[in-house]
This record gives C-alpha cells, structure tokens and sequence, in this order.
C-alpha cells in the first residue's frame, strides 16, 4: 500500500507512502490519491484534508519509470483523476511538504489551500531537463505568482528553490523544523471543525472562481504537449540518463 488514507478528528489524511522509491507516483497511486480525495469530499465528517509525504521526501514526482512503460495519455489517466479530484475538492486542501517536492510534487502544491513545508525541503519543476513541458496549469499559476523571471528560472532552468523563497512567491504559508511541519498542518486543519463547513465551501469555491476556466482550458493545451513530449527523443535520453545514473546528452538534438 503506498498511500494510505485515515480519517480523525474531522481531517482525512492522505499519505504517499512509497519511502524506498523516494514516494515517486506510480499511475496505481494516483488513482488511489484521487479515490481518497473523492471519498474525502462526500465524507460529511470530514472537514479538511491533510496531504502529506514521509520523513524527509514529500515526493520525487512522477515515477519516471511508469511514464516509460504507461505513458499517460489522455484525460482519463491516473494522473489526472488525481489532479481533477484535488482541483475539485470543495474542502481545504491542507500539505504538509515533509521534504523534496519535485516534478508533480511541486505542481500539486499550487492547487492546495495552505502548504507548509520543512526547512529541509527541496522544491523543483525539473520538466525542461526530462524534455517535458509543466503541468496541470503550472505554466500558468507559476508566472501569475512570482512573475515571468522568476518563472523562468524554476520553470525553463528548472532551478530548485527552497520553503522560503516559496513563502515568498505565494506558494506556501509558512516553513517550519521538519519535525513540527505534519503537526502544524494538522492543527491548521483541524481548525476547520470549529468553522460553518457550508461558508467555507462556498469561499473556497469563489476563491477558485476566476481562474478556474483559464486553468482547465490550460491543462488542455499542457496536456497534449505532454502527451506528446513524453514520446519525445529528449525525453527518452532524459530518463534512460536518470536510469542509468547518468548525465543526459542533449547535444545531438
Ligand atoms: N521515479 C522512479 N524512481 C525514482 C524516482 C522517480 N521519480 N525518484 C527516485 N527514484 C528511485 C531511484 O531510481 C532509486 O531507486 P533504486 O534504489 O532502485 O536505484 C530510489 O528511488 C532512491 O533514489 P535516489 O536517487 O538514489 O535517492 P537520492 O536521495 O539520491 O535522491 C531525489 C532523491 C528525489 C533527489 C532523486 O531521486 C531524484 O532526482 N529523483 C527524480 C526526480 C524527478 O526528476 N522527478 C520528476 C518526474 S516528472
């Protein structure tokens, strides 16, 4: 089982759980992301819901071996039934990022309500150095927040950026000691017990409103790129050079 979903006090918490792959995302876990969210959200007792990792790693992103062999293709995949589920939850979305937060580790983030992260974390949209392109409406939130240049560096360079510089750029709320960052988010969630469920669903909703549309037409667009860069030559040198723990060349293409 790498994610595991319980419920307590109000909050639903959702783990990825996979430590001895750095909590890479396999197209099973997705799905099983998006089935707790769904159960999450028609679940009247829960108020909030708490999205976290292991020790030391939120996520290493997309399990880059399961996009070889499963290339998500359409808008039917894993990985959007995930994103679609977390996108549509009308109950706060609560991370707490317990370490690196690469590829969909960093994306997912942006459609959460509040992020905490550890000191010790890491955050990277590396997609340019796999030959890909970003994600579910990262292309578009990413320079909406922190403005074209500094998306160009996290984006087109791929540069890693700490809890900080994320606290500034509008992405998380606050850093915090690794060992405290699960337990403030949780505490932050279970805030919502004492608040009328109705108005904050409505809140959420007219928070999300305006750029709503924009960004499902964005995820589109992206997705097809993806789809296809994914089938790319680049991307294949990418992730054999990952494999074989190796730089990639790029230099033929
Ligand atoms: N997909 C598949 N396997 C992954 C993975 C991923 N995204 N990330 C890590 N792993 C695997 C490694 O292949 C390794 O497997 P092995 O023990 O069988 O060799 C294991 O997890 C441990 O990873 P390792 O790289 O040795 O750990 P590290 O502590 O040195 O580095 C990371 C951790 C997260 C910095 C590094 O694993 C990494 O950069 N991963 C890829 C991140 C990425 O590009 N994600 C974007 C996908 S779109």
């Amino acid at each position: 089982m790498s994610i595991k979903a319980a419920t307590l006090n109000g909050v639903a918490t959702i783990e990825i759980a996979r430590p001895e792959k750095k909590n890479a995302i396999t197209q099973a876990m997705y799905q099983q992301m998006g089935d707790a969210f769904n159960a999450a959200a028609a679940d009247a007792s829960v108020r909030a819901v708490l999205l976290t990792g292991q020790p030391g790693i939120f996520t290493s992103g997309n399990d880059i071996e399961d996009f070889m062999q499963r290339p998500p293709g359409n808008l039917e995949s894993p990985a959007f039934v995930f994103m679609k589920a977390l996108m549509g939850c009308d109950k706060p979305v609560i991370a707490a990022v317990t370490g690196a937060a690469i590829g969909i580790g960093t994306t997912m983030l942006l459609h959460c309500d509040f992020v905490y992260v550890s000191d010790e974390a890491r955050l990277a949209m590396p997609f340019v150095s796999l030959g890909l392109v970003p994600e579910f409406a990262s292309s578009l939130i990413v320079p909406q927040l922190m403005g074209n240049a500094r998306a160009a560096e996290k984006l087109l360079l791929g540069d890693p950026f700490t809890g900080a510089d994320a606290v500034e750029a509008g992405i998380a709320n606050a850093v915090l000691p690794a060992g405290e960052v699960v337990n403030h988010a949780r505490r932050i969630a279970e805030r919502f017990n004492a608040l009328p469920p109705g108005a904050v669903r409505e809140t959420k909703k007219l928070m999300r409103r305006a750029r709503a549309a924009l960004a499902l037409e964005t995820i589109g667009v992206e997705g097809k790129v993806f789809a296809e860069r994914l089938q790319s030559p680049e991307a294949k040198e990418a992730f054999s050079a990952f494999f074989q723990k190796r730089k990639p060349d790029f230099s033929k293409f």
